[in-house]
């Protein structure tokens, strides 16, 4: 079947076009074609018009997930993250109360892929569900973060040292761009403080041995999936939408988990800080649930330093002079080095 790009067109045409796939991935999978019930689930706004996630329920009541990019031209990565989703999901098996949907077939050329339908609300508004009293938060990031371990257990690759310099060698060409003015960042003077950090934190880092294991590659809590039928405890996670094949700094996952979504899961009013400005009741319950001591690990404050670098960095690319978020962003994320600063 020929795929068009949904060229500047709507969301409501990357869902036809996902539709349209229906018969054929059915006839290919034996699966009932007729009476196929279609739900486009949430992406993204900025993506919706190329990106469609769509449940598909059959009369029989099963369900699957079709997830079909149409607008970019296909990313060479696309197929080795997707078997990097299969390992994960294989190698998950055997473990209970953790898991990655199946993948249950790949188109040959595009990123389109049908997969098991995985229950629960994503664990960003299982999270949030608590400060409105339903679950424990506590409870809820232990169970996160023992679902990561997990993950990061059945994709170790081994003991290794963590040698900086080529993340360093990235922080100094950025920081010079700053200071020749080729890029524009708010609250530029702390951003610079923040890449002198970066410097200082892989210093103590240098040479640390660590486990490594393949990172989920965008482990943010939208990408984790939380069905608490039985209560937080016994939640079943889901891992969804992995974005790499190559990189092995288990950290970096999961200062991605506390940071890419920054500022939502600082530490509220009524909470106290702790390190980076993540409530110290949040850690505490994160680091027990993972089974390690993080904020003191040196390649872990390497990297969560270098998730706050980057987050600060994607404000060049929103619009100029910066929008009042925009500046409210730069002004969190100030505070957070700040906070870092402290903990030195
Ligand atoms: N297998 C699945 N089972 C249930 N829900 C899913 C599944 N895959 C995706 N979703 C839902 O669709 C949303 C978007 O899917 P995702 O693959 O993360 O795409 P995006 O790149 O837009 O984030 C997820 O946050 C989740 O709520
Ligand atoms: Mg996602």
């Amino acid at each position: 079947m020929e795929i068009e790009p949904a060229a500047g067109g709507t969301g409501e045409q990357a869902q036809a076009q996902a539709k349209a796939l229906w018969p054929k991935i059915a006839a290919e999978l034996d699966l009932p074609i007729a009476g196929a019930r279609f739900r486009p689930l949430q992406v993204n706004s900025r993506r919706q018009d190329w990106r469609s996630v769509l449940l598909i329920t059959l009369p029989q009541g099963d369900r699957f997930v079709l997830r079909a990019d149409f607008g970019q031209s296909p990313s060479a990565h696309f197929s080795a993250n997707l078997d990097r989703h299969r390992a994960a999901a294989s190698g998950l098996q055997a473990l209970p109360g953790v898991s990655a949907p199946a993948i249950l077939w790949q188109h040959l050329e595009r990123p389109i892929y049908l997969m098991a339908f995985a229950p629960g609300d994503t664990a960003f508004r299982a999270l949030e569900a608590t400060t409105f009293g339903f679950g424990d938060r506590a409870t809820v990031l232990r169970r996160i973060s023992a679902a990561v371990a997990a993950l990061h257990q059945v994709s170790g690759v081994g003991e290794r040292q963590f040698w900086p310099k080529p993340f360093l060698v990235r922080v100094s060409e950025r920081a010079q761009a700053l200071r020749d003015r080729q890029i524009a960042l708010p609250r530029r003077n702390k951003f610079l403080g923040l890449c002198a950090l970066l410097h200082r934190l892989a210093r103590a880092a240098r040479g640390q041995s660590f486990d490594a294991a393949v990172e989920h590659g965008d482990l943010h809590l939208r990408n984790l999936l939380f069905s608490d039928t039985e209560g937080a405890e016994a939640a079943e996670i889901s891992f969804i939408d992995f974005s790499n094949h190559k990189g092995i700094f288990p950290q970096r996952d999961l200062a991605t988990l506390w940071l890419a979504n920054c500022p939502d899961h600082l530490a509220q009013e009524g909470q106290t800080p702790g390190y980076g400005l993540v409530a110290r009741a949040d850690w505490a319950a994160f680091e027990q649930g993972y089974g390690a001591d993080l904020v003191s690990d040196p390649v872990f404050r390497f990297f969560f330093a270098l998730r706050l670098y980057k987050s600060w960095l994607l404000l060049a690319q929103r619009s100029h002079p910066p929008d009042a978020k925009t500046t409210q962003l730069a002004e969190r994320y100030a505070q957070v080095f700040e906070a870092l600063l402290a903990e030195e």
